[in-house]
């Protein structure tokens, strides 16, 4: 009797009746200073499919407490959680290192962490990746990401607080390349370099993108509350009548563009910085940016942008490209569109 076939036909029959391991539902959080975004995503045939989302402003209430009301609505348990941190305290390198493997850059770059970061290299988390893995020059680009342990620390023991399990910590404009990347808008290879621009509440930041893969990052300290406090001072009204008005601007639109020049001008000279930077280190121009975050939902904000930078500026709603489950399409997620390529990009 031929016992290797019987027993390849009975570990045959014994696999059809073990339920295969699921890729889990992922969940992406992103925790902002202005609101909580999170999604759940599913892979389906020909793409990503948004299935639970929920947005949680954080005034008038603590992190904590609204990371609960996000993990009651969506069911939060058994599903694979990702977080991000932002910020101070966190880095992002670009280099050109000689070509080796991911294994081989892991082991090699640990040694240099004082000459990237301009923090001790006990004191941080690191990781990197490689940005061109089909390259065939004898170089490679290399990002390189360092976080302070404190503020890793710090997001693991609030979702420990909150009763939940955090999979995976990331640095939200990795979140957002990520995004950009796989829901990005089609565009011409046109040979030029396209930048975003997620306008937060605190915080900006500006990536710009090498055939959609990202070549420079930077944090600017300007967000859309800044936005909201010109508006206070310039309509003479309180900070909630303010943002209300931001947001709803009717025909006070010219008087609130008015006030927020001066912010988004400063803005868009660090930006053009950025630009000159990239062009001189890179020799590859920027020839158009996408605006994304709460701040872009200004009415009328990308008008501005493209007056005073010179280049074609357009709203980016990565949601465009990605598949809605039908409860959650029936939501009113396309309104806060513009505020969820953090959270779509965590779940990437
Ligand atoms: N319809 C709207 N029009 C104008 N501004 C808006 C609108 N909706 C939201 N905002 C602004 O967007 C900002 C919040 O955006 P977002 O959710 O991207 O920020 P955040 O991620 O919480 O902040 P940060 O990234 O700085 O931590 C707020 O300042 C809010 O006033
Ligand atoms: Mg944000």
């Amino acid at each position: 009797m031929d016992y290797k076939k019987l027993f390849d036909q009975y570990l045959l029959l014994v696999n059809r009746f073990v339920p295969k391991p699921q890729a889990g539902p992922v969940i992406g959080i992103d925790i902002g200073t202005s609101s909580i975004k999170a999604v759940e995503l599913g892979q389906v045939a020909g793409g990503l499919e948004i299935r639970h989302w929920a947005i949680e402003p954080l005034v008038g209430t603590d992190t904590k407490s609204a990371l609960k009301k996000i993990s009651d609505r969506l069911h939060l348990n058994s599903q694979l959680l990702v977080s991000s941190v932002f910020g101070k305290g966190t880095l992002i390198r670009y280099v050109d290192l000689p070509r080796m493997s991911l294994e081989d850059l892991r082991k090699a770059y640990i040694f240099d962490l004082d000459k990237y970061f301009p923090f001790d290299p006990k004191s941080i988390y690191t990781d990197c990746a490689i940005l061109d893995p089909e390259g065939k020059d004898k170089k490679m680009s290399v990002l390189l990401a360092a976080v302070k342990r404190e503020i890793v620390d710090e997001r693991l023991k609030l979702f420990r607080e909150a009763g939940l399990d955090l999979s995976r910590v990331m640095i939200n404009s990795i979140a957002t390349a990520n995004a950009f990347s796989s829901l990005g808008p089609k565009v011409n290879a046109s040979g030029k370099a396209k930048a975003v621009l997620d306008i937060g509440g605190s915080t900006s930041c500006i990536m710009i993108f090498k055939d959609f893969s990202p070549r420079f990052t930077r944090d600017i300290f300007v967000g859309s509350q800044e936005l909201t406090r010109k508006i206070a001072n310039a309509l003479a009204v309180d900070a909630l009548q303010a943002e209300s008005i931001k947001r709803q601007p009717g025909e006070k639109l010219a008087q609130v563009i008015e006030a927020c020049e001066m912010p988004i001008n400063n803005l868009i000279t660090e930006i053009r910085l950025s630009m000159d930077y990239f062009m001189t280190e890179k020799n590859i121009q920027v020839d158009e940016l996408f605006l994304g975050g709460g701040g872009s939902l200004l009415k009328g904000i990308e008008g501005v942008f493209e007056k005073n930078l010179g280049m074609p500026v357009k709203i980016w709603n990565p949601l465009v490209n990605a598949r809605l489950k039908s409860p959650a399409a029936s939501g009113e997620i396309q309104t806060y569109a513009a505020q969820f390529g953090v959270a779509l990009g965590l779940g990437l």
